[in-house]
């Protein structure tokens, strides 16, 4: 390493070639000018820490990680932020000195969805019904900022109920300290006419298809997935012909990267350019 060596970062997991977080924060820094690399960290299953450990070793300064190693990241760092706290899962670290405190452990999905329904998307939160299908990692990962936006309800429904009441009950005093009225239901009474309605199941991956009924929908409300490219699009012409407007996770998985890289540069890039590059990719490699 010298002086001159641009700052090193990567996406760690497995599977991980398909990541487009590299395109993503390649072009936040060209954009803010700053002096960084971003590659792909592939992880064996059993050897994450290791191979995280031996990363930020040679002199790198953080990375994001993706599945399935959001737990793991989690518990290696000495410092979480609030809000990975609820998540109990990081997305994003970085890799400060011990005399600084050490690794620093941070969650930037929820944030990176709520920013995209309220910016991108121009729906509003505050004082809507939103129901989170599902209770895996991904619906962990978001719940804490969507009580932030102060919906007036959210109900979290899941196949299996047990892990939709564990994650309402880790909630519990977030949403009464945010006024907002947290509870869990089963897939086969979710609710009704939601104004908001956010995937977070693998379901469309298994082949599932959506396990809820389009009663939970409503004209003109929102229903977002949090998949995109093909993997989102039953979802996307489910809701559409139900009269929602339909929404995948790209715009979410571009603003979850750019709170990363604020919390990793102090500079927060324009997200519009870069979702608009990263959509017409998308949208192209969907269409061959
Ligand atoms: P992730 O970290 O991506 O969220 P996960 O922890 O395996 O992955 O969670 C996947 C979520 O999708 C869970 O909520 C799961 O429901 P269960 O908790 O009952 O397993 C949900 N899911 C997966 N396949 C599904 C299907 N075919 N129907 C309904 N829900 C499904």
């Amino acid at each position: 390493m010298t002086a001159t060596d641009p700052d090193r970062y990567a996406v760690a997991g497995n599977p991980i070639a398909h990541s487009r977080s590299p395109l993503i924060h390649t072009q936040f820094a060209q954009q803010t000018g700053q002096a960084m690399v971003y590659e792909r960290l592939l992880c064996p299953l059993d050897d994450f820490s290791a191979t995280l450990t031996r990363f930020a070793q040679a002199g790198a300064k953080g990375c994001n990680v993706t599945v399935p190693f959001k737990f793991e990241a989690f518990e290696m760092a000495a410092r979480r932020t609030p809000r990975a706290e609820l998540a109990q899962a990081a997305n994003t670290l970085r890799f400060d000195a011990a005399a600084d405190g050490g690794w620093l452990a941070d969650n930037t999905d929820g944030v990176g969805l709520v920013r995209d329904i309220t910016v991108n998307a121009g729906m509003t939160l505050a004082g809507a019904r939103v129901l989170l299908l599902g209770a895996g990692g991904a619906s962990a990962g978001v719940l804490g900022p969507l009580i932030e936006a102060r919906p007036a309800e959210i109900v979290v429904a899941n196949r299996t109920a047990d892990k939709a009441q564990t994650l309402v009950d880790r909630h519990a005093d977030w949403a009464r300290e945010h006024g907002v009225h947290l509870s869990a239901r089963s897939l086969q009474e979710p609710g009704q006419a939601y104004d908001v309605f956010i995937n977070g199941t693998a379901a469309s991956l298994s082949g599932g298809g959506i396990p809820v009924g389009p009663e939970v929908l409503k004209p003109g409300g929102l229903a977002l997935d949090m998949m995109y490219g093909p993997a989102a699009q039953a979802f996307l012409d489910w809701a559409r012909a139900h009269g929602a407007v339909a929404r995948d996770g790209l715009g979410m998985l571009v603003e979850q990267a750019a709170e990363s890289f604020a919390l990793w540069r102090g500079v927060r890039p324009d997200t519009a350019p870069v979702l608009a590059a990263m959509r017409a990719l998308v949208d192209g490699t969907a269409a061959h």
